[in-house]
């Protein structure tokens, strides 16, 4: 019965509200309801304005209405009736507060309640409609995330519906984990790789990409995160400040900067005998190791001869958190499928 009351309320209530008013407006209007007014004068001696009617009442002349015999220096008060489709649609309103106080929460603060509200027959609230409607949510989704945890990437892409489902999932929990960091959409920051380019420091594939988000980057904790370490240089004292100089202009001059010539040829040597080894014998870098290309206009911390010094000084290692027990499986495919599409996706 409370089901039914509730439905009711829920579907129907307004438009029956709406109902019992136009009813009463069509009442009060109809014609054959409209009765000619009781209260016509009757008798004839004058007094002043007003005359006295049969029933005793006292009438005013010019209108022709009965008072109600409360008068303020001689001003009297008319005793107009109140239309009737007001008074009818006032007597609805007060029926369907108390209806509405029975049915849902209302008064608050009475004995025993503490400090809540009288429950409402209904037991309708809107805290634990919104618990309805987040299980539901988890329902319909639990369905499609099955799918997900199921299906391997290469599925979910040429599946449009799990795609579309994966993209939209994959976009809000990137804005809520990896935005702080990666920028919205994956733009990127200094010392944080941009994610929607065709520039990957370890490996843009679907699985490279699930690798780099499940394990992290140098993230120690997890024994499969990617992992390497590009020595600092000059606050280890492998390398003297002058060789740095030496090789910071050998970097500039790879990268298409200018350079100075002379310095950029002795870094050169530096270079095969120290920084080959990851970054590779033409310095474009190699995936193996994360080791960026150095010859390419794209730079992780900046192109300027100090920030080149800065990073053969002291080496970065910025750390990637692994998200792997953190996010659910279904969440990390999701985020593999939304970073893959971004725009650099191999
Ligand atoms: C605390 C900051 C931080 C957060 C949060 C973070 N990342 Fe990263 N991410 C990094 C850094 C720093 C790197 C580059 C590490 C390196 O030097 O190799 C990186 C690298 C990556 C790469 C590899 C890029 C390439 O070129 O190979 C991917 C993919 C990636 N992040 C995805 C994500 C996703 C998805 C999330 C959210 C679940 C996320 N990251 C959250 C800091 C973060
Ligand atoms: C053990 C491998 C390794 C060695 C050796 C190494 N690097 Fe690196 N280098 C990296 C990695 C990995 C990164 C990027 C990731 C990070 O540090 O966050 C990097 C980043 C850089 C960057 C920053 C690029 C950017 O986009 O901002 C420069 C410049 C650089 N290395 C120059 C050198 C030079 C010069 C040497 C030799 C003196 C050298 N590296 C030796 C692994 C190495």
């Amino acid at each position: 019965m409370y089901e039914i009351l509730s439905k009711f309320a829920q579907t129907w209530g307004l438009g029956f509200f709406v109902l019992m008013f136009a009813v009463a407006v069509a009442y009060a209007l109809w014609p054959s309801n409209k009765e000619n007014s009781k209260q016509r004068p009757i008798g004839r001696s004058m007094k002043g304005n007003l005359e006295m009617s049969e029933t005793d009442k006292e009438v005013d002349v010019l209108s022709g209405v009965e008072t109600t015999g409360h008068s303020w220096d001689g001003i009297k008060e008319l005793n107009n009736p109140l239309p009737r489709w007001w008074l009818y649609v006032w007597y609805g309103t007060i029926f369907w507060a108390i209806l509405y106080m029975i049915a849902m929460p209302a008064l608050p603060s009475l004995p025993g309640l503490g400090s809540r509200n009288t429950p409402g027959v209904l037991g309708m609230s809107d805290r634990s409609a919104v618990a309805e409607s987040v299980a539901t949510l988890h329902a319909e989704r639990s369905a499609a995330s099955a799918e997900l945890l199921t299906a391997s990437l290469q599925d979910i892409q040429n599946n449009l519906d799990l795609q579309q489902f994966a993209m939209a999932m994959g976009e809000s929990a990137f804005g809520d984990n990896c935005a702080t960091c990666h920028g919205a959409g994956g733009r990127g920051a200094k010392g944080y790789p941009m994610l929607a380019d065709d520039v990957w420091l370890w490996d843009g594939t679907l699985d490279g990409i699930e690798q780099t988000i499940r394990h992290g980057i140098r993230h120690e904790e997890d024994v499969d995160t990617r992992f390497s370490a590009m020595p600092a240089f000059g606050r280890d004292g492998l390398l003297t400040s002058v060789q740095i100089d030496d090789l910071v202009q050998y970097v500039l001059s790879v990268s298409g900067h200018e350079a100075n010539a002379g310095m950029a040829a002795r870094g050169e040597g530096l270079f095969q005998s120290n920084c080959a080894s990851c970054h590779g014998m033409d310095a474009k870098g190699s995936r193996d190791v994360g080791a960026p290309n150095l010859t390419d206009a794209d730079w992780l911390y900046g192109s300027s001869p100090d920030d080149i010094r800065a990073t053969i000084t002291n080496a970065r290692n910025s750390h990637m958190p692994a998200w792997q027990g953190r996010l659910d499986d279904a969440t990390i495919k999701a985020l593999a499928v939304y970073v893959h599409s971004l725009g650099g996706g191999e």
